[in-house]
């Protein structure tokens, strides 16, 4: 039996990397697609400026753009993935849930909020627990969950695995290297971003601030306590296409040897979900490598590829890298989509 899915800001970048994600899913069945107003009563090939390098499936292409909103949306349509944008999510996410619907949202409005489970599912697929205090409360139906921001999702694994084995995170300094899809299509033109890094990307370092410490916190089953460690991070983007890099210096309670930290790392256990990879965290013994080109689509864009783990001055320095679209958005509500399918949520 598939789940018929729908997918809210179809035509965008993540939009597009949901549809090629979904349509070939053994469980899932894309049934509706939705846009802004001025994309709504049209085919999806015409609104949609198709930019992904595998041609757009046959029957999506012949699909009916609707409005985002829930009457446009079928009833027997019980998952959506949301890939709005955040200001848009803020408005359209909430009437979704209340109409009954279970919404997967990629967007960055809401992730905070105490009862809005934001999830890895290899991390801290446990906190959909807080669903049930969510639709208590707020009197819904359906349900809203939320995967992290790209850059967040690609370092917080390497930080569970050391906790996994007993490490005590105290302080995490990272800095990033975005590529330039995780700023969408309009985002920076070429004439800013070629032969160029730009050190400052938006609300981006609160984000891997304060998403890092809830999503490795813990739920006591009432209430998500947010991890304690200290997180600083510096954001910059840089000319590459997809792929987001990190350099990550850790403070820790005990001394881990590099060799340690590389162990677990490949000893992290991923998920039997059909969108998880196998290992979660690839690592690279050549101190050259992840490099975005040849590095993001590890675990078909799935896994965290991770390497240069060596000492420094103040415990132990590694780099990181994540295929932003895939693992970092679009793969990443499909992922949660499967969990909350497998745990009965929707
Ligand atoms: N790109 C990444 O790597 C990445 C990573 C993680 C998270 N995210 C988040 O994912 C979300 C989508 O990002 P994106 O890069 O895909 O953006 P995008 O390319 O600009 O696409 C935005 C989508 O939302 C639709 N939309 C815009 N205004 C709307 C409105 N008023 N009502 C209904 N639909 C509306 C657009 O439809 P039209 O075509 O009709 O305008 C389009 O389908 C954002 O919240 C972003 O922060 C992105």
């Amino acid at each position: 039996m598939t789940v018929r899915v729908g997918v809210l800001g179809a035509t965008g970048a993540v939009g597009q990397r949901l549809i090629q994600l979904l349509e070939p899913h053994p469980e899932f069945e894309i049934a509706a697609l939705t846009a802004s107003d001025e994309s709504a009563g049209h085919p999806y090939r015409d609104v949609a400026k198709w930019r992904i390098d595998t041609p757009i499936p046959e029957e999506v292409g012949e699909m009916t753009v609707t409005a985002t909103t829930p009457e446009a949306v079928p009833d027997d349509v019980p998952l959506l993935f949301s890939s709005l944008p955040s200001s848009v999510g803020a408005k359209v996410e909430t009437p979704f849930c209340e109409a009954g619907y279970v919404v997967s949202s990629n967007s960055s409005n809401a992730r905070m909020e105490s009862d809005v489970p934001l999830v890895i599912p290899e991390v801290n697929g446990d906190h959909f627990e807080a669903l049930e205090i969510q639709r208590e409360e707020r009197g819904w139906d359906g349900a809203l969950v939320k995967n992290p921001n790209c850059s967040t999702i690609t370092f917080v694994p390497t930080l569970a695995a050391l906790a996994e084995a007993g490490i005590g995170l105290e302080t995490v300094h990272v800095a990033t290297l975005q590529a330039v899809s995780g700023a969408g299509y309009d985002g920076v033109t070429s004439m800013e971003i070629i032969d160029n890094a730009i050190p400052h990307i938006g609300s981006e370092e609160a984000k891997l601030e304060t998403e890092s410490r809830k999503l490795l916190g813990e739920f006591d089953g009432t209430a998500l306590a947010d991890h304690e460690m200290e997180v600083a991070a510096s954001c910059n983007r840089i000319p590459t296409i997809d792929g987001h890099l990190e350099n990550v210096w850790i403070e820790t309670s005990e001394d881990p040897s590099p060799e340690e930290v590389r162990e677990a790392f490949a000893e992290y256990p991923s998920l039997s979900l059909h969108s998880s990879p196998e290992p979660l965290i690839h690592v690279f013994e050549d101190p050259e490598r992840p490099q975005p080109r040849l590095d993001r689509t590890v675990g078909d864009g799935m896994a965290i590829a991770a390497g240069g783990v060596r000492e420094s001055t103040f415990g132990i320095q590694y780099n990181c890298l994540a295929h932003n679209t895939l693992r970092g958005a679009a793969g990443a509500s499909v992922l949660n989509g499967e969990l909350l399918v497998e745990e009965g949520y929707v």
